[in-house]
């Protein structure tokens, strides 16, 4: 039961600071249904619901989802409408619980280019939750790692054009600080559902000692007792960051 594994993650100590979730599988649960991918997002959305519950009961600080990649871009326009759809809706719906609960959302990703409705709702729920201490949640929306890479060596670039940055100024710390997550902590733990063994342009520079959890559950129907579980699997690991630890 969800308690126990709770009660269990307290005892065992410390929990990831930071988590980042792949959720994949929508479409298959969806197939196995014989119904339309977007009905897969839509249950998505309700394991989105969960799991940002769980992350936030569990005492998880940072909570990353991505929901929407930059290549997700290239599919047929009316999956891509009905996500979008679908991301308006969970503002509408989720607004206020997240704000009462102490969630901050933040969005990060290539906002520029979604729709003017889209990212109103986007703007909306940032602000209106702003201020929140439970639970960070960004969720990666338009999103592309090397995208993010990319934008962040521009900057960069920029600043050591205007005169303010030497190139020898930058450092790892400093990098990292102009990516979309400035101030996150990196994620320990990176879970994706529906068993696919990739990482599929998801924040690259941040995974680089991140645990890995792939479970082969699809995404609408991973609930509050697998993050657990997944958790609980993280607080049996032993990060060693490339280094050989004092027996
Ligand atoms: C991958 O499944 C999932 C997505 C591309 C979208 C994720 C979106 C949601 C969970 C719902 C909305 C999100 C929020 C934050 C409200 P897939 O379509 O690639 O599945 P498949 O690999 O089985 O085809």
């Amino acid at each position: 039961m969800a308690s126990d594994l709770l009660q269990q993650l307290r005892l065992n100590g410390p929990v990831p600071r930071h988590v980042a979730v792949i959720m994949d599988g929508n479409g298959r649960w969806a197939r196995e249904r014989g119904r339309p991918r977007e009905f897969g997002h839509r249950a998505g959305m309700r394991a989105v619901r969960e799991a940002v519950e769980a992350a936030g009961d569990a005492g998880v600080e940072v909570l990353t989802l991505f929901a929407f990649s930059q290549e997700n871009w290239h599919r047929p326009q009316g999956e891509v409408a009905a996500l979008m759809t679908l991301l308006e809706l969970y503002v509408r719906k989720e607004r206020r619980e997240l704000k009462e609960k102490g969630v901050e959302v933040h969005a990060v990703g290539q906002l520029h280019l979604l729709g003017p409705r889209t990212r109103a709702a986007i703007q909306s729920i940032v602000e209106h939750t702003r201020g929140g201490t439970k639970l960070k949640l960004n969720l990666a929306i338009s999103y592309g790692s090397r995208a993010e890479i990319v934008h962040a060596a521009r900057r960069l670039a920029e600043r050591v054009r205007e005169g303010t940055l030497m190139p020898g100024e930058i450092d790892e710390e400093l990098f990292a600080e102009h990516l979309y997550t400035p101030g996150d902590p990196d994620p320990d733990l990176l879970i994706r559902t529906s068993g696919e063994m990739r990482i599929s342009n998801f924040m690259l520079w941040q995974l680089a000692y991140t645990e890995l959890h792939v479970s082969p559950v699809l995404w609408p129907d991973f609930t509050r007792e697998h993050f657990f579980a997944a958790l609980l699997e993280y607080q049996q690991r032993e990060r060693r960051f490339g280094r050989v630890l004092a027996t």
